[in-house]
């Protein structure tokens, strides 16, 4: 599939949380909580996935590395998955210096 270039709206940026390096926008306090319990949210912002690849790696998480149920929870964090580190927005976002990473 051909890749479009991502407009650009500098105005209308999200805000990065400078903790998790993730994108601040709905859904973020779901994945924030979830996410970021057992690794590094770095493994999701250096990721692009459509939402099937997400939902695929989140059931293998499930099967293979105890990560819980997501219940109600999980069509938002696709969401949000896939708005913001869907195939199409790859590297727009700044790289965060390692340093920056909360540890696990
Ligand atoms: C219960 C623990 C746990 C939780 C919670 C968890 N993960 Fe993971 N995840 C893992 C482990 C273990 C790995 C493998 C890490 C490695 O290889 O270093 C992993 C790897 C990943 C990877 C890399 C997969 C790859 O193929 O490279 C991504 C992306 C990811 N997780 C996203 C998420 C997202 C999104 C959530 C929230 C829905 C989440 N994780 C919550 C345990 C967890």
């Amino acid at each position: 599939m051909a890749q479009k270039k991502p407009a650009s709206h500098t105005a209308n940026q999200p805000q990065i949380d400078p903790q998790s390096g993730l994108v601040m926008a709905e859904g973020y306090n779901m994945v924030a909580a979830h996410c970021s319990a057992c690794h590094s949210p770095s493994l999701i912002t250096q990721n692009a996935m459509s939402r099937e690849r997400w939902l695929e790696t989140i059931r293998w998480m499930q099967n293979t590395q105890k990560l819980w149920p997501l219940g109600d929870a999980e069509p938002l964090i696709l969401d949000y998955l896939a708005t913001w580190y869907g195939p199409k927005t790859q590297s727009r976002r700044p790289p965060l210096a390692p340093h920056l990473l909360p540890k696990p």
